[in-house]
């Protein structure tokens, strides 16, 4: 069993690799940001809340992620393959609990950050506005939203590091040589 962090700045191509991984190795995919989407989508008093604090850029708390995170390893099929988070941890907090609740059923996993140049995140997440119509895909929010990456997201690179378990891919290429080097590190490493 092999699970994958999918790790990057927004519009790095998380959610663009995580498609094409489904497919190639028959994970499981969980994306932090489309669960809470979802929820808002339901015009929830919760979805409110989270509303607020994913149109302006900004992460949602710890504690409320935790339980998305649990409920989803404890539901993950006994026969799988192994999952991939995209977009999950997003903190050094998240990235702890994460460790901890895979040991509970004897899993770990590997960290995959998709590395991108600021200029052409900002170009991909300005064109894709155009039609996602997500809130969040705004220049001064695309701003932001890397500001706040590089503050509390870049440093889970290093507790992976320190882990052993990390691994970075130049995502400046296009998506199919991007999933090229992320094919010769699963391949890898799942023969460990
Ligand atoms: P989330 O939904 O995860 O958004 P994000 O991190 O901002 O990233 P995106 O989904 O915008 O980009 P992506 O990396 O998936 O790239 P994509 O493949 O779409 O999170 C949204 C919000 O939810 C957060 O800001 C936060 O508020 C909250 N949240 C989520 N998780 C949380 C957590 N764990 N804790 C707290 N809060 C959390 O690609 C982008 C575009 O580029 C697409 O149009 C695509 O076609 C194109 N593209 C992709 N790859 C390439 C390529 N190689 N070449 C050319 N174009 C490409
Ligand atoms: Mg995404």
């Amino acid at each position: 069993m092999l699970n994958i962090i999918l790790s990057g700045a927004p519009g790095s191509g998380k959610g663009t690799q995580s498609d094409l991984l489904v497919k190639k190795y028959g994970l499981q995919h969980l994306s932090t940001g489309d669960v809470l989407r979802a929820e808002i989508a339901t015009g929830s008093a919760l979805g409110h809340q989270i509303d607020a604090l994913i149109s302006k850029g900004n992460l949602v708390p710890d504690d409320m992620m935790y339980g998305v995170i649990e409920n989803y390893i404890a539901s993950l099929p006994k026969d799988c393959k192994g999952t991939i988070f995209d977009g999950y941890p997003r903190t050094v907090a998240q990235a702890a609990a994460l460790t901890h609740l895979l040991k509970k059923y004897n899993m770990d996993a590997i960290m995959i950050d998709l590395l991108v140049d600021e200029q052409l995140l900002i170009q991909r997440l300005i064109d894709r506005g155009k039609m996602s119509g997500r809130a969040d895909d705004n220049l001064n929010t695309i701003r932001h939203r890397i500001a706040v990456y590089h503050n509390q997201t870049e440093p889970i690179a290093h507790y992976y590091l320190h882990k052993g378990n990390y691994f970075a891919v130049n995502g400046n290429q296009t998506m199919a040589d991007v999933f090229l080097q992320i094919m010769r590190i699963v391949d890898r490493e799942s023969k460990k």
